[in-house]
């Protein structure tokens, strides 16, 4: 087996790996191997998005959720969370907001919430590209059928976010109730692809039962799914969950693999997570050198914002906030980046 540094060198060259090399990868990644990798993510995103951060408003549109994640804070089983749902003309109020501040994509997150019929999501679309012509929609809705994935695109939407959230089937039934399958959630995501939409997969680093073979899936995974966008984080337990006691993921680990799926996939949107930066307070500009060139301000009304809780102490204000969006572009700037009012499409 090929030294960590040897195998660092394979994959700038070679742009993959075969698993058993992604495994020794990682487990053998020493300060050496995350320079270089990360020196090469940075120049790979620096010669497609020179510094441009994009930003993308995140609406969390509802945490009414049918399913039971037993990673997720808003599952389905956990009484202790307070449910809300906007209504369309919260959601419009959010995007005016979100314009003033120079967002040009808003993303409509929710739990799957069986009152967003494919009627309300696609008038609500059409309503926010009607005004917004400039504008980029991303759902981020979770499963649903492909006759709706497509109405939802021929609406206006442009983009979609669904996190395959592991590669292996296995794994995927010790983080998911036995009513979801691994089967759907990847026909989901082929279904995204085909229908013509900008699309996103995803995982959390040290997610329960995660090994370093899972994660080499995941990778293998990202190569061959080709994703235009692809959103990563670390695993942070919520206490209302069953998996309240153990330890969140490493954002150092989270960090290396921003760098290698930049690596992987040159031109990928690749944000640097909420997630990491709620478990480090430099968390985004990290994700930035390391590769990342996307952050996502949350622009849920504030009155929701707690309420939105996938993991315990999840950020919602200070440079989180779309409201604090000259502080996000203070610390960007500070690390040689530049926020910009841009629809931030991937370039292909
Ligand atoms: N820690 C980190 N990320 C989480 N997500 C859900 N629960 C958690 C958690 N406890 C992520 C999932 C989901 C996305 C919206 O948030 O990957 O796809």
């Amino acid at each position: 087996m090929k030294n960590n540094i040897e195998l660092a060198k394979k994959l700038i060259c070679e742009k993959t790996l075969s698993k058993d090399e992604f495994v020794s990868l990682i487990d053998g990644r020493c300060e050496e191997t995350e320079e270089l990798l990360k020196s090469e993510a940075v120049r790979l995103r620096k010669e497609i998005y020179g510094n441009s951060v994009y930003i993308r408003g995140l609406i969390e549109i509802s945490n009414i959720c049918k399913n039971d994640c037993l990673y997720c804070g808003i599952r389905k089983s956990n009484k202790n969370c307070e449910r809300y749902r906007l209504a369309p003309d919260e959601i419009y109020e959010c995007c005016d907001e979100g314009y003033e501040l120079g967002m040009r994509t808003f993303v409509l997150q929710g739990g799957e919430d069986g009152f967003y019929s494919d009627k309300i999501i696609c008038e609500t679309v059409k309503n926010i590209k009607n005004k917004y012509p400039d504008c980029a929609v991303t759902l981020s809705l979770g499963e649903r059928s492909k006759e709706s994935y497509k109405k939802l695109y021929d609406a206006g939407a442009d983009r979609y976010l669904l996190r395959h959230e592991t590669a292996n089937k296995e794994h995927y039934e010790k983080l998911h109730p036995k009513e979801m399958s691994y089967e759907n959630r990847i026909k989901c995501l082929y279904d995204l692809k085909d229908i013509g939409f900008q699309t996103g997969c995803g995982f959390m680093v040290g997610s329960p039962f995660q090994t370093t073979e899972n994660i080499a899936e995941d990778l293998l995974f990202i190569k061959e799914f080709s994703p235009d966008m692809c959103g990563i984080g670390p695993f942070i337990p919520h206490c209302d969950t069953v998996f309240g006691d153990n330890p969140p993921g490493s954002v150092n680990l989270c960090l290396f693999l921003l760098s290698v799926i930049r690596i992987l996939k040159p031109n990928v949107l690749l944000p640097a997570t909420t997630a990491l930066g709620t478990l480090h307070p430099q968390g985004r500009e990290m994700g930035i050198l390391s590769g990342a060139n996307v952050v996502m301000p949350n622009l849920s009304p504030k009155s929701v914002r707690k309420k939105y809780a996938l993991y315990d102490n999840k950020l919602c204000d200070g440079a989180e906030s779309a409201q604090s969006i000259e502080i996000l572009k203070k610390r960007m700037s500070d690390i040689g980046y530049e926020v910009v009012t841009d629809v931030g499409h991937i370039k292909k």
